[in-house]
């Protein structure tokens, strides 16, 4: 009895070492992994309702590359400052862009979702490189050029130094990819020289991002005008799928939307009404042009736009519903945006600490 005990206490013994063992090397695995994983920054503007355009793109490959990357998402409320704002609207919005991302699928015990503002290290950096950027180069930026034609009443110095307050989101958490459209690759670009710059006249400090080319999605556009991109400013309000709005909002929405008078359901470039709809029920259903096309041959445009109505409606309603479940529980969501900053206050502070210590700044 005695020695058999004794046997089966050697084996624990060792079984339990070889555990130990193994799960040092599973953790050093996922460390080594952890420090592989190439870091992701993007930023959004808590400006505007979020429509189906969005989803399609920003918002989808937000939610792909989250699986593969470490991303950091924040919700960028100083930007959102440099052009007048209503307070109350302000911050309902930027709850609002929050929820939104989660319903669509962005993970935040995944990815790192934050509001830009509780983080005190973005606008801590931003004003080191204010003292490294020339006016010229902030001069020279269109989209400064653009905005301050279109509020010439408040070109204020906030929106002059916009791109260096987006160098410092950028650069805090030494990003590698930054996924941007177009219009911000000046501001990368800037971004990377600021970098560059500090890291010359110091040591290495920044780590140099590239940007992240983003494929593109399906194009959708004005349900009212179909030749513009469907739009969150929009006058007509009848033109745009908003994320929040209700299946009866949507259904009637696309029911109401400018085709032509032929009754061919089929891809053109002189039927944008009829391809843009065949596009959202593309989206919806995950389906092809060509089965689209052959599933309402013959069938005419109210057969269709039904059609198109339910699966666009069925498709919204489990983001609209996740979304409001979260809208109506703000303090859930607040303690997922608290724990997303500190998660990121972690990161930004090591960066920030660096760049005092190298400016001659006395160590706190
Ligand atoms: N300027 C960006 C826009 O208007 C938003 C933004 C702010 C951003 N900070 C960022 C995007 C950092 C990418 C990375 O779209």
């Amino acid at each position: 009895m005695n020695y058999r005990y004794n046997i089966f206490e050697i084996n624990y013994k060792k079984l339990n070492l070889q555990r130990i063992k193994l799960t040092k090397i599973r953790k050093d695995m996922e460390e080594k992994n952890q420090v592989e994983k190439k870091v992701i920054l993007s930023g959004i503007q808590p400006s505007g309702k979020l429509h189906i355009g969005h989803l399609t793109g920003a918002i989808k490959n937000w939610v792909k590359l989250q699986q593969e990357y470490e991303c950091f998402y924040t919700i960028v409320d100083l930007h959102a400052i440099t052009v007048k704002q209503n307070p109350a609207e302000l911050r309902r919005r930027t709850l609002e862009t929050a929820a939104l991302f989660i319903a669509c699928g962005v993970n935040p015990e995944i990815s790192t979702l934050f509001i830009q503002s509780f983080v005190p290290e973005h606008t801590q950096l931003a004003w080191v490189l204010n003292c490294f950027t020339g006016m010229g180069e902030c001069s020279r930026m269109t989209q400064f050029k653009d905005k301050s034609a279109a509020h010439s009443e408040n070109i204020n110095i906030g929106l002059f130094s916009y791109p260096v307050l987006m160098a410092a989101d950028i650069l805090l958490y030494q990003t590698d990819l930054v996924p941007v459209g177009e219009d911000q690759k000046q501001h990368l670009e800037l971004t990377r020289n600021l970098a560059q710059r500090f890291n010359f006249h110091y040591s290495d400090t920044f780590k140099i991002p590239e940007p992240y080319i983003e494929k593109v999605g399906a194009r959708v556009m004005s349900l009212q005008e179909p030749s513009k991109k469907m739009s969150k400013s929009d006058d007509n309000d009848k033109a745009t799928i908003f994320l929040s709005d209700t299946d009866e909002e949507i259904k009637s929405k696309i029911k109401r939307a400018v085709t032509d008078s032929d009754s061919v359901v089929k891809m053109s470039n002189e039927k944008m009404g009829i391809s843009n709809l065949m596009t959202l029920y593309h989206i919806a259903k995950n389906m092809s042009f060509d089965d689209i096309e052959k599933e309402f041959a013959g069938k005419g445009y109210g057969v269709f736009k039904s059609a198109v109505a339910d699966a666009v409606a069925d498709y919204i309603r489990p983001v609209r519903e996740k979304y409001l479940d979260l809208m109506n529980n703000k303090k859930y969501l607040e303690e997922l945006l608290t724990a997303g900053a500190e998660k990121a206050r972690k990161r930004a502070f090591k960066t920030l600490r660096k760049v005092y210590k190298k400016i001659g700044f006395v160590q706190f």
